[in-house]
């Protein structure tokens, strides 16, 4: 036998059956994310945002110049190769792209608002863990050209009613890391307080007090989080117009009646933040990571890659990790098929293909046996397979015309006419058509 090849470390396969998931992680299947991403489907909409695609390809400079050039993502764990010539990397995430088709299909000269939501993999080098993969899940929505805070507080509210239709349980994070007025002069004052403690932070954050100082606030050290305690707060320096927005954004939540903890350790691992930031996080469940969706304000990001001066502000859930709660849950979007046919002879089959033919074309999902078996095993399959109705088609239903539909969770049998199955089948569901 030729030896096995293993799928790629930090990445997941997801099928429709209960399989082993490396590392410990539970068991999450398609109907899973399924549910996950047909909710986002439903309710999105609803909102205004509009679905967008684009490449898993992007060029390196694009994440170089959005992400930043000294976060974690941009330093250490991004997909890049050479293309001849070209450095191309495999997104480590999506708003930089949006931004990117929003600038260079100059969507702003066609509409003043956009709403954008998306869906696809996104690729980190992380080291793997329960909730971290390499290749992940996203959904997202951005929304570029409005300033105020009405539409900060109806993304979170989105998220909010989003994560509460699935069932998850979740605290709704909030922050403002104010914006190019402000920010700088409270990056200052927190290095010169950092610097005279330096001695006692881990070896990363005395690399990120000249680099990155406020994401020494968020380091999972403990000495680190007792420093970053008695750190200046961002409140102490937000200028006027940072705090009237901040304020406005709170305002509008308790008006739309979501709930919402001000965290200001909360300050994201992208350099494209401005103002308010976000971040709905398990309550149980997840272990280290329990951050669902995380996002906030981007003012300065559409003009930093070359487009117009228009603010923009969005999040990203992680499908994995919603999922991987879900099934904790049991919860799953079901894939069964209605009918299942179990023809007993050859003229019987082909009948058998026909009358799944007619229920598929009406909507109604019908799967036939392909195998030879007596009528119990082939009961025993459409059981399995979580069949709602099972329809054995011997030589005399054949004949008559006539068959019993068998209720598999009830045992009811219901004798129907093959002429017009899909009627009867609607008939039985309560939907005529
Ligand atoms: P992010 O915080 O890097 O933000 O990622 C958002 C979410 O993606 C996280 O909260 C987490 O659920 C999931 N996620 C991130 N990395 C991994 C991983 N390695 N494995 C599994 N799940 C992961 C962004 O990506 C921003 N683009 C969000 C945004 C949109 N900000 C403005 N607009």
């Amino acid at each position: 036998m030729s030896q096995k090849i293993r799928g790629v470390k930090g990445t997941r396969d997801v099928l429709p059956i209960d399989t082993y998931v490396k590392d410990d992680d539970p068991w999450v299947r398609v109907g899973h994310y399924d549910l996950v991403e047909q909710s986002a489907r439903d309710l999105f909409p609803l909102y205004g945002y509009r679905e967008a695609r684009t490449p898993i390809l992007e060029r390196t400079e694009l994440f170089v110049r959005g992400i930043g050039e000294v976060t974690d993502i941009v330093g250490k764990e991004m997909y890049t190769f050479d293309d001849h010539g070209d450095s191309l990397t495999l997104r480590p995430e999506n708003t930089a792209s949006l931004v990117r088709a929003y600038v260079e299909h100059n969507v702003n000269q066609q509409e003043p608002e956009t709403k954008w939501w998306y869906l696809g993999p996104m690729f980190r080098r992380e080291r793997q863990q329960r909730g971290r993969y390499r290749q992940f899940t996203q959904i997202g929505v951005e929304a570029f050209g409005s300033p105020g805070p009405r539409i900060d507080a109806e993304q979170i509210e989105l998220l909010d009613r989003w994560l509460r239709r699935l069932g998850l349980a979740f605290e709704m994070h909030l922050n403002t890391l104010g914006d190019a007025a402000c920010r700088p002069k409270y990056r200052q004052a927190l290095q010169s307080y950092l610097r005279s403690r330096s001695q006692e932070l881990c070896e990363d954050c005395q690399g990120r007090i000249e680099t990155n100082p406020i994401r020494v606030l968020d380091c999972k050290n403990p000495k680190c989080q007792e420093i970053a305690a008695g750190a200046p707060r961002m409140e102490e320096f937000l200028c006027d117009a940072c705090k009237a927005h901040f304020a406005g954004v709170q305002e509008a939540l308790q008006r739309l009646g979501v709930r919402f903890v001000i965290d200001p350790k909360l300050v994201r691992g992208l350099d494209y933040y401005t103002r308010t930031t976000y971040e709905a996080i398990a309550t149980s469940g997840l272990g280290a990571q329990s951050t669902l969706a995380g996002g906030g304000r981007y003012d300065g990001l559409v003009r930093d890659l070359g487009g117009p001066d228009v603010p923009g502000i969005g999040f990203a859930a992680g499908v994995e990790r919603m999922a991987l709660l879900l099934a904790q849950q049991g919860k799953e979007r079901a894939t069964q098929p209605l009918v299942f046919i179990a023809p007993l002879g050859e003229a019987e089959a082909a009948r058998a293909d026909q009358l799944a033919q007619e229920l598929r074309a009406a909507g109604l999902s019908a799967e036939v046996s392909f195998r030879k078996a007596n009528p119990g095993n082939q009961l025993k399959r459409a059981d399995a397979l979580g069949a709602r109705f099972a329809l054995v088609l011997g030589d005399q239903e054949l004949k008559a015309g006539r068959a019993k539909l068998k209720e598999l969770r009830t045992g009811a049998q219901h004798e129907v006419s093959l002429q017009g199955i899909a009627g009867e089948v609607a008939r039985l569901l309560g939907t005529p058509r």
